[in-house]
């Protein structure tokens, strides 16, 4: 694919279900609840982006596709965008800044409680993702990064536990990161017995 018409595209497709749900809550297509609706689809949209943005490491190196790396920061730019409108939904169509309500809620529900755990380890990620801040933290960056794992992990809990009795989303979602994570681990074990086989070498 063309590198510079790719970025635009997927700019473009990231923009698309917030395009659609602002265009559906205009026309009143929502149905009878629509900050239920908002609520939901901007929380699925956040989960989605963030394991599409660690879909691309397995695809370069499955494939040998180096496109997704390219727009892998967007990407996951995109998952906190979509957790920020998620956010915002909730403290101000749902609860109307009501801090002491939404406090209470945080202490008294889990589910609320590991959503906004994600959201608050989302937020370094999404600081640091500048090539400047890159450079700046150096190796601490990539052990920072490792919560890009740790953020879909508290995701799909916090959509689980919401759900009450009909799983099969949460767990479609957790299969998914549960297959990405094998993938990482693996990868991990390969790096350390092939540097453990360079140092005998040397
Ligand atoms: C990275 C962070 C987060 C992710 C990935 C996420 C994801 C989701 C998902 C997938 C849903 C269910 C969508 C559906 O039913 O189709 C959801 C619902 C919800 N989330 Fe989140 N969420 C996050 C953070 C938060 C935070 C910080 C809050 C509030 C403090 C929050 C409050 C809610 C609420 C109130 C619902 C709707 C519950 C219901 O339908 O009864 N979420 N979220």
């Amino acid at each position: 694919m063309q590198k510079h018409f790719l970025k635009p595209l997927v700019f473009i497709s990231g923009l698309l279900p917030a395009v659609i749900l602002a265009w559906q809550f205009y026309a009143d297509r929502l149905g009878a609840n629509p900050i239920d609706e908002i609520t939901d689809g901007t929380g699925t949209w956040t989960l989605r982006f963030l394991l599409i943005t660690l879909m691309a490491t397995p695809l370069k190196r499955l494939f040998g596709w180096g496109w997704p790396l390219h727009v892998r920061r967007m990407l996951g730019l995109f998952a906190f965008f979509y957790a920020t409108l998620h956010l915002f939904t909730y403290l101000w169509l749902d609860q109307f800044f009501d801090w002491g309500e939404i406090g209470t809620d945080i202490l008294k529900r889990p589910f609320i409680t590991v959503g906004m755990l994600a959201f608050v380890l989302l937020l370094p990620l999404a600081m640091t993702s500048t090539r400047a801040m890159m450079r700046r933290l150096g190796r601490n960056w990539k052990a920072l990064h490792q919560l890009a794992y740790v953020v879909p992990l508290l995701g799909v809990l916090h959509y689980w536990w919401l759900v009450k009795a009909d799983v099969r989303e949460p767990l479609v979602y957790g299969v998914v990161l549960i297959v990405l994570l094998a993938f990482r681990v693996r990868r991990g074990k390969v790096a350390v017995r092939t540097a453990a086989r360079d140092r005998c070498a040397s």
